[in-house]
């Protein structure tokens, strides 16, 4: 049964004008100067689907020199988020109920110090590829709207999605940083492998070795140890987590050469998976439905066949 949505979530949300800002296409190349008049703060970090706001609640704590700004379209989501925001009694953090995918209208080139993408919907079936916030055409909106040197930070549950963004940043020009953490499943390794072919190594290096950057260079705030609320959720479940740092880079040859190089590439996460459905010792989120469903119907296909073996 479908949980019943509250209420007058709208009127609710009135009550915390201070903390929503409700005409972000309207402050499009002034945030700095927006954010300085709210809160006396130069740097501002962005999280993107940033459901109940957990993340930038608690980084917010050890970081009174930044403002965050946090984006969902679920005004349920923004409801918790600006209530916790409101008894915690902090100040330098806001929401914006939007569509990530505009962006580009809300903030101009360069206004953004640093951006998270934690937990992103995965939206595995390839016909919602464009809404994936991972995916190329929104990678780049987002590297035009970061500093020049600025990072962005992206976590995942999922090893499909987090195969398909490698692909995607390094095809977009940035260059990556992946988290020393990353471990794959034995079912996963293969493809992992297949995707971290010498090509694309190549050019994360050529990246590392023209900036002598690590891991978790040039961020405003270190967030190693802040976790999201999907993160706590998921890792209960058995998930492992995938996380990596990146940053766009303006050099154009790489772009060239970036352009052409991961492989494979698919559109459906679901493609990621391993043959084997009953190899996998922990789901991803987002797709329980066609695990389950494949796994009912290849049981149905074997029982099927057994019969007709009988008779
Ligand atoms: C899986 S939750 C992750 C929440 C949080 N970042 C975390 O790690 O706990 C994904 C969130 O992204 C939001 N979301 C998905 N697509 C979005 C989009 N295009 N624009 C804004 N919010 C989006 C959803 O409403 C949801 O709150």
């Amino acid at each position: 049964m479908r949980a019943r949505k509250p209420k007058n979530v709208k009127q609710k949300l009135e009550a915390y004008n201070d903390l929503i800002i409700s005409n972000p296409k309207s402050l499009k190349g002034k945030w700095h100067k927006y954010i300085y008049e709210l809160c006396q703060v130069k740097n501002i970090v962005l999280d993107l689907g940033c459901g109940k706001g957990n993340f930038a609640l608690e980084a917010s704590k050890h970081n009174n020199d930044t403002a965050f700004i946090c984006i969902d379209y679920e005004a349920l989501c923004i409801l918790a988020a600006v209530k916790k925001t409101r008894d915690l009694n902090i100040n330098n953090v806001f929401f914006i109920q939007a569509n990530s995918l505009d962006i580009s209208e809300i903030f101009d080139d360069g206004e953004i110090d640093q951006m998270h993408l934690n937990f992103p919907t995965p939206q595995p079936k390839a016909r919602h590829e464009n809404l994936r916030l991972v995916n190329k055409e929104n990678l780049i909106n987002y590297s035009k709207i970061l500093k020049n040197n600025s990072c962005l930070y992206f976590k995942t549950d999922s090893i499909p999605l987090y195969l398909y963004a490698k692909s995607q940043f390094i095809n977009s020009c940035f260059c990556i940083y992946e988290s020393p953490n990353n471990c794959y499943d034995d079912v996963f390794k293969t493809m992992a492998s297949k995707i971290s072919s010498k090509n694309s190594k190549d050019a994360i290096l050529e990246c590392s070795k023209n900036s002598n950057d690590s891991y978790f260079l040039n961020n405003i705030i270190d967030t190693s140890e802040v976790f999201t609320e999907y993160e706590i959720k998921l890792q209960k479940k058995g998930a492992k987590i995938y996380s990596l740092c990146a940053r766009f880079n303006n050099n154009a040859n790489i772009q060239k050469d970036h352009s052409k190089l991961l492989s494979p590439y698919f559109a459906s996460l679901y493609d990621y998976l391993p043959s084997d459905l009953k190899t996998l010792k922990y789901v991803p989120y987002g797709m329980d439905e066609y695990v389950e469903n494949m796994l009912n119907k290849n049981a149905k296909n074997q029982s099927k066949n057994q019969q007709q073996q009988e008779n």
